[in-house]
C-alpha cells in the first residue's frame, strides 16, 4: 500500500470573513497564542509521516514562504543578544528533512481549482489536503487527526474525508455527505453536496478540512465547471470520484475550531492559551478573576 508522503495546503483564499486582518496576509498566518495556524497544520502533517509540503498560494504569499524559510538577520540578532531559546524556536519551525514547495494559484477560482494546481507536483500518488484554518486539537496521547486518517488509509487504500456532525442550520457552510455505516467511526459515502440549504441537506454530516485523496481526483477536477458560489468546488470533484471508487467518511477523534470565523478563532485561542506552558496558569487565574 502506498504511503501518503505529500500534503497540499490551499492558502490562496481571500479570507474575507477576517478582513481587515487578512488584507495583506493569508488567514493561515493568524497566530493561535504564538504559532500561526499554518505551522500547526504542517506539524500535524509531519506527525502523519508526510515529507513534502505543497502550498497553493495567492497574491499574499510572502508571509508563508518567509515563515518556513531561514531568517538570517533575525537569527544573527537573536544569537548576538544571547536569546538562545528564541533562536531555537526560529530555527526549528520545520524539521530539516521536510521539503516545502510553493505553487501560485493565479486567481481564487475555488478550493477544487487550488487542489488541481498541485497536480504537477503530486504526480501519480495519493495525497492529503489540509485546510489550516480548521484547527484540530487532540487529547494527550491521541494521534493528531491526519495521522488517524493516514493510518486508516494504510488499511483501506481509498479516499477518506474527515467529517463531523453539525447543526442543521449550519449545513449551508459545508460539504454535506450522506453515508452508510462501514466500520466504527467510518462510513461509506453515497452522496456529497456543497453547501446545501438546511431543508435540502441529505444529512448533517459535514466535511471538515482534512482529506486523503486518490490521485484520480485530478482527472475529475480538470473537467469540472463552476459549482456553488461560482467556484470550482473540491466537493464536486469528490462527487465524480465517488462514481468510480469508494470514498470513506471518517468521524475523527479531536476538537475542531473553525478559525476562518472570528468566534472559532477566539475559542481556539482560549483553549490553547489555557494549555500553553507559558501562559496556561496565569491565563486561567485571570479568567477565574473575571466577572
Ligand atoms: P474558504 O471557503 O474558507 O474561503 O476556503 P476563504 O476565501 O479562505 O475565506 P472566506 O470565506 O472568504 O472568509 C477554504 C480553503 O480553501 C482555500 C482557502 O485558503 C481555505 O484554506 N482556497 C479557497 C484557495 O486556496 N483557493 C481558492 O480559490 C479558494
Amino acid at each position: 500500500m502506498k504511503k501518503i508522503k505529500k500534503a497540499v495546503f490551499p492558502v490562496a483564499g481571500l479570507g474575507s470573513r477576517f478582513l481587515p486582518a487578512t488584507k495583506a496576509q493569508p488567514k493561515e498566518m493568524l497566530p493561535i497564542v504564538d504559532k500561526p495556524l499554518i505551522q500547526y497544520a504542517v506539524e500535524e502533517a509531519v506527525a502523519a509521516g508526510i515529507t513534502e509540503m505543497i502550498f497553493i498560494t495567492g497574491r499574499n504569499k510572502r508571509a508563508i514562504e518567509d515563515h518556513f524559510d531561514k531568517a538570517y538577520e533575525l537569527e544573527v540578532e537573536l544569537e548576538a543578544a544571547g536569546k538562545m531559546q528564541l533562536l531555537e524556536f526560529v530555527q526549528n519551525v520545520i524539521p530539516k528533512h521536510i521539503n516545502c514547495i510553493y505553487i501560485r494559484q493565479s486567481a481564487p477560482l475555488g478550493l477544487g481549482h487550488a487542489v488541481l494546481c498541485a497536480r504537477p507536483v503530486v504526480g501519480e500518488e495519493p495525497f492529503a489536503v489540509m485546510l489550516a484554518d480548521d484547527f484540530m486539537d487532540t487529547a494527550p496521547g491521541q494521534p493528531p487527526v491526519l495521522a488517524q486518517m493516514t493510518e486508516i488509509f494504510s488499511r483501506e487504500g481509498t479516499s477518506i474525508l474527515a467529517v463531523q456532525d453539525v447543526l442543521r442550520a449550519e449545513t449551508g457552510q459545508y460539504g454535506i455527505v450522506s453515508a452508510t455505516p462501514y466500520q466504527p467511526n467510518l462510513e461509506r459515502v453515497n452522496a456529497i453536496v456543497e453547501k446545501p440549504a438546511p431543508e435540502n441537506a441529505p444529512s448533517t454530516l459535514a466535511v471538515v478540512g482534512r482529506y486523503v485523496l486518490s490521485n484520480k481526483i485530478f482527472d475529475y477536477l480538470e473537467n469540472l465547471g463552476k459549482g456553488a458560489g461560482g467556484e470550482i468546488q473540491l466537493t464536486d470533484g469528490i462527487a465524480a470520484l465517488m462514481q468510480a471508487e469508494p470514498v470513506l467518511a471518517y468521524r475523527y477523534s479531536g476538537q475542531r475550531y473553525d478559525c476562518g470565523s472570528k468566534l472559532g478563532y477566539l475559542k481556539a485561542t482560549l483553549a490553547m492559551g489555557l494549555k500553553h506552558p507559558e501562559t496556561g496558569k496565569a491565563f486561567s487565574d485571570y479568567l477565574k478573576s473575571m466577572k
